[in-house]
């Protein structure tokens, strides 16, 4: 049976634009963030291990935006209440980035769903998605932090299938170029013309 497509999940939707950003644009961040085919190959395996663990891992993500109240009002009302609604419909799009990450070839749709990522933490998109209604969008330097937190929580979950010490590391070092070539690309709507 096919599975049911997830609300507002657009990657392989017809419609989804093009991102401006040219696959040399995505070639010079690659290799400034030293991403080799080795490191695709490691982000394969690492989709395979994290794959039963999507829920798991979110739990921590959560737990961590959940316990800090100016990351939770994100996610919240202008007054401040939680949206219930708008936290579980991205949290389902949030697992499936986890795959996405690692077993999508990173071509001109994944540069695509990378800007319309960007654009749904900005004022452009953010909301519209699941018709939530929250604050208008999530500060830039918010996107670069979390960098660290979803690149270290992520280890002891590369390492609960019993791999060697050599192929966690490379599996943590891929995802963590993985995330950070992510951020460079969300932060592109952000910074316009200095991007
Ligand atoms: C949406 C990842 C930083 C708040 C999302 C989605 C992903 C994601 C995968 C779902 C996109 C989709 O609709 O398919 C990340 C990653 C981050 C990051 C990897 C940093 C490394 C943050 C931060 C906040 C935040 C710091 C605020 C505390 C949100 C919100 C949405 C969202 C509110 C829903 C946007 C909408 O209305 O469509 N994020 N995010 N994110 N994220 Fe982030």
């Amino acid at each position: 049976m096919t599975p049911a497509p997830l609300p507002g999940y657009h990657y392989d939707h017809p419609d989804l634009p093009a991102s401006p950003v040219t696959a040399d644009d995505f070639d010079g961040l690659a290799a400034a963030t030293l991403f080799s085919d080795a490191d695709v190959t490691a982000l394969k395996l690492a989709g395979e291990v994290l794959a039963d663990q999507t829920e798991r891992i979110l739990d921590v993500w959560y737990g961590f935006v959940g316990s800090h109240p100016h990351l939770l009002a994100y996610f919240s009302t202008p007054e401040g209440a939680p949206v219930s609604e708008y936290l579980a419909a991205v949290r389902l799009r949030f697992g499936q980035w986890i795959a996405d990450t690692c077993t999508r070839p990173y071509d001109a749709r994944w540069l695509a769903q990378q800007e319309e990522i960007a654009l749904r933490h900005t004022s452009a998109k953010k909301n519209a998605t699941d018709g939530a209604r929250s604050v208008p969008h999530v500060p830039l330097r918010y996107l670069i932090a979390f960098v660290y937190p979803i690149t270290a929580t992520v280890r002891p979950f590369l390492a609960a299938k019993g791999h060697a010490e050599a192929e966690v590391e490379a599996m943590h070092q891929a995802w963590f170029k993985a995330v950070t070539l992510q951020v460079a690309l969300w932060s592109r709507p952000y910074a316009g013309a200095a991007w």
